[in-house]
């Protein structure tokens, strides 16, 4: 039998702000864990050589590496709330930190630590489901965006994904405190807090989707 801990300590409570010991653990299983469905995600959107990025929700920074890589004129910024990850995210990208082409702050989505019209991309993956007002979230993101940028959101867990984690995720949901939304639903999302030539691409014997919408 599966069993979800909530709260306290509990793996899902770390997953939504890794902390102590078991948040390092965490954060480094889901750097490898969500490798695959970030490529894939990202494989959805144009990255130009000189983009300036943010990626919300950085975890374990895994992501942000991957986004210097390919920016490599430009640069990528991360921002967590939770200090574990921060720090986590610090440490796996020293490199690219030391050369000045990644910079990992701390803050939250509802109140991004960050100018408006500052970036051409912002990617959330594995995170938009924790956050505490998803319209609002989504409207704070469009803000830093520059006009023309791009937001993609990449997840494993939504409603309707047909597979185990999904589902248990969606049958604990009121006690996790997790918003799972359908792909309707995710359209209608975008859709309302201003973005344009929205998609939602699902890839749906994985239980992977892909949510883009532009800022006019
Ligand atoms: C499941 S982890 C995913 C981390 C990383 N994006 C990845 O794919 O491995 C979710 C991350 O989102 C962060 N997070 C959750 N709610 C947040 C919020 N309101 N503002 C900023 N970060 C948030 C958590 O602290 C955690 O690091």
């Amino acid at each position: 039998m599966k069993t979800i801990v909530v709260g306290g300590s509990g793996r899902v409570s770390q997953c939504q702000k890794p902390r102590g010991w078991l948040g390092r653990f965490v954060l480094r299983n889901m750097n490898s864990r969500h490798s695959k469905v970030t490529d894939w995600g990202l494989g959805h959107v144009r990255i130009q050589p000189h983009y300036t990025i943010l990626d919300v929700g950085c975890g374990g920074g895994s992501t942000l590496c991957k986004l210097a890589g390919v920016a490599a004129q430009g640069k990528a910024y991360g921002v967590d709330y939770s200090e574990e990850s921060v720090a986590t995210s610090k440490r796996t990208n020293a490199h690219w930190i030391a050369v000045d082409r990644v910079e990992v702050q701390h803050g939250s989505v509802s109140q991004l630590p960050f100018p408006e019209g500052m970036f051409d991309l912002v990617t959330a993956v594995e995170t938009h489901f924790w956050w505490p007002n998803l319209p609002t979230d989504m409207r704070e993101i469009c803000r830093v965006l520059k006009p023309g940028g791009r937001l993609v959101v990449i997840a494993e867990v939504y409603k309707g994904a047909n597979t185990t984690v999904a589902k248990l995720a969606e049958k604990y949901a009121s006690k996790t405190g997790m918003t799972l939304l359908d792909i309707g639903e995710h359209r209608a999302l975008f859709a309302n807090a201003g973005y344009s030539e929205v998609q939602i691409i699902e890839e749906r014997d994985k239980g992977w989707m892909c949510g883009i919408g532009r800022k006019p």
